[in-house]
């Protein structure tokens, strides 16, 4: 259904839990301490399908980490049979993504997103707080070998800690069938505004000028390669290149909670009314109009943790 500002909403992200097996510097677990409460794979069974009866064809999968909780192939299976459901993809750091890739594959699941900031072991840990960069390795071929697709990898750059990894990043594209994106970092992190380590894509582009715009579907990222390239290297600008406009998305958090706009603090219950379908549907039908024009980052304000919405 389209929303008050005509933008058409396709798209469900539910975040299924706020833990995380990492700790990445950018993403900040200010609300961490305090452990949201997570629902049942069921319980997301019934508001996914109220919302596929609202247009939503598209569901992601986030965190926090979404394979630190056993039951995801039981979620994904639940919601990938919901009639109106056309793909069920997820988004993970990888780590635990060798003992899950195929359980996954044979539950529905479509494409993977794999968050990997660095491709050099040291850089990993003092991201991320863990020396298991050789684990996300095993977790990418074993969701290529499980026949996930697409499979894709989104890095976060900042100036002065893993910026001068981006050529490491963009070889990957060269030499695997798979998307490597880059992200503008966006002010989660603990300290507030992070203008001074942003790398906007027009930066990064300009030291890659072999890269060539290629045509791409997607609105938010934008697609380049190189000659002889296997896959792509996406720019995604939340920051410098503004895409609310454009934006088909939705957010369910862990607790039920449903998120109009991941740039604004706002949030709608609606498990008073789970045990009721139609009202269900219409509540959520009402959150979806009024979802906000767009993000405020250019306001310079902290906001809560990315590992609430995953993304
Ligand atoms: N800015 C941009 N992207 C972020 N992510 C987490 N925190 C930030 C941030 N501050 C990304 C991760 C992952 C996705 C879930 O969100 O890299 O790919």
């Amino acid at each position: 259904m389209k929303d008050s500002f005509g933008r058409e909403i396709s798209y469900l992200r539910i975040s299924i839990t706020q833990r995380c097996n990492l700790n990445c510097v950018y993403c900040g677990k200010d609300d961490c301490a305090k452990k949201a409460e997570e629902l049942s794979p069921e319980a997301y069974y019934k508001i996914a399908k109220a919302f596929a009866k609202c247009g939503i064809t598209k569901v992601r999968i986030t965190g926090g980490e979404p394979l630190v909780r056993a039951d995801v192939p039981e979620i994904v299976r639940l919601i990938a049979s919901i009639e109106g459901i056309e793909t069920v993809a997820l988004t993970t750091n990888a780590v635990y993504l060798k003992q899950y890739a195929k359980r996954l594959k044979d539950a529905g699941l479509t494409g993977v997103n794999i968050s990997l900031d660095s491709t050099d072991g040291s850089t990993y840990r003092h991201l991320t707080g863990a020396d298991v960069l050789h684990k996300v390795f095993a977790g990418i071929e074993a969701a290529e070998a499980a026949g996930l697709a697409p499979v894709k990898i989104n890095a976060v750059l900042m100036k002065g800690v893993n910026a001068d990894g981006a050529e490491a990043m963009i070889r990957l594209a060269k030499e695997k069938p798979i998307d490597v994106r880059f992200i503008e970092l966006m002010p989660f992190s603990e300290k507030g505004e992070n203008e001074a380590l942003r790398v906007t894509g027009d930066e990064l582009l300009a030291k890659f000028p072999f890269l060539q715009p290629v045509e791409s579907e997607e609105g938010t990222a934008r697609y380049y390669q190189g000659d002889g390239f296997l896959g792509r290297v996406g720019f995604i600008n939340p920051v410098s290149r503004k895409f609310c406009s454009e934006c088909n998305r939705i957010r369910l958090l862990c607790d039920g909670k449903i998120k109009p706009c991941l740039g604004q603090e706002k949030t709608f219950d609606v498990l008073p009314f789970f045990h009721d379908e139609q009202r269900l549907c219409e509540e959520i039908k009402k959150i979806i109009f009024q979802k906000p024009a767009g993000h405020n980052f250019e306001l310079k304000r902290q906001m809560h943790g990315l590992n609430q919405t995953g993304g």
